[in-house]
């Protein structure tokens, strides 16, 4: 008999045609972010779950199983997944690092280069009229060239942003727990916390959501950053405290901001920092390319097929459970 295997959202079948032929596909539905109803009831005969990290795998997902074998997560990040209560259980969980690198670091260069100069705003200006004539002063923006970047969590993406930025003549400084060997290769000098966010004039987030990053740029990061800095998220919405940045936009404690990510996801449109002028908000849409978008769910699949065969993981965030 094959393996059934849950889908918590429907792929293109050429991103997963690996699977065709060796499992009972059930995939949630599109409108559904997580857990539709008949995925719940098919848990207790599921030997592999693909997510996506819209889906929460904890401990309620967890216990109405019976012998799952496998979960592959289509995203680097893991922190829709109770990676734990999986070690607990014995179930190697996957995830993509690497497939989604090159997209995110690019589109991290997007939102600042946009928000250095101001694009959202100048665009709509455009479109509405309010572009009367050539102005010496008007829609002044950020210069980049000797301009410093403060970039916390110097990973794969963290380097990849790193050396995109070199090409634009920003300096480069990084925080994270610990040093890494790596730093001086990207060019990036490793400061403290503190200094990091004093003396950025680019702030830029690249580290996983844990317990210890959660909500880490709060009010008093905020108020330690400059006036004119410039916030780019493209990690993890709840990296940064939403109400304390809505604050920090508002009484220009920063200058702009500009997030591919946000707590809550999605962000409800009468969200205020929807109205802000230096607010600059996409739709968490770092890795979305078709190349990595496709790198991805077949890095899901091989994980996914991996475990259901009861081999090693190529990607596994748990290596425990081999132990
Ligand atoms: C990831 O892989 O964690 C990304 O957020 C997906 O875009």
């Amino acid at each position: 008999m094959k393996p059934t295997v849950l889908l918590t959202h429907p792929l293109p079948p050429e991103w997963i045609a690996s699977l065709d032929a060796q499992v009972t596909l059930i995939a949630g539905g599109e409108e559904s972010p997580g857990w539709r109803e008949s995925l719940l009831q098919a848990l207790p005969h599921a030997d592999g779950i693909i997510s996506l990290l819209t889906a929460r795998v904890d401990d309620s997902i967890l216990e109405k199983t019976t012998h799952l074998r496998v979960v592959s997560n289509m995203a680097v990040g893991v922190d829709n997944i109770d990676v734990p209560a999986c070690t607990r259980r014995g179930v190697p969980v996957g995830n993509t690092p690497g497939a989604m690198t090159d997209a995110t670091a690019d589109l991290t260069m997007s939102l600042l280069l946009a928000a250095a100069r101001r694009l959202p705003e100048s665009s709509a200006d455009a479109r509405e009229g309010r572009w009367q004539t050539w102005s010496p002063t008007g829609w002044l923006g950020a210069d980049l060239r000797g301009a410093t970047l403060g970039i916390i969590g110097l990973g794969k993406i963290g380097r990849a942003v790193a050396e995109r930025a070199r090409g634009f003549g920003l300096r480069i400084q990084y925080w994270q727990p610990r040093e890494r060997s790596e730093g001086e290769a990207s060019g990036a000098e490793y400061v403290p916390l503190d200094e990091l966010l004093s003396s950025s004039d680019f702030l830029s987030l690249h580290c996983p959501l844990t317990k210890s990053t959660r909500g880490l740029i709060d009010e008093s990061a905020l108020r330690k950053m400059k006036p004119s800095a410039i916030l780019i998220n493209a990690a993890r919405g709840p990296v940064v405290n939403t109400s304390a940045l809505t604050r920090a936009l508002t009484e220009n404690w920063i200058a702009a901001a500009a997030l591919d990510v946000t707590d809550p996801e999605p962000l409800p449109p009468s969200h205020p920092l929807y109205a802000l002028p230096n607010c600059f908000i996409l739709p968490h849409i770092g890795s979305a390319t078709h190349g990595t978008r496709k790198r991805m769910a077949e890095m899901a699949c091989e994980n996914l097929l991996a475990g259901l065969r009861g081999e090693r993981l190529p990607n596994c965030v748990n290596t425990e459970v081999y132990d």
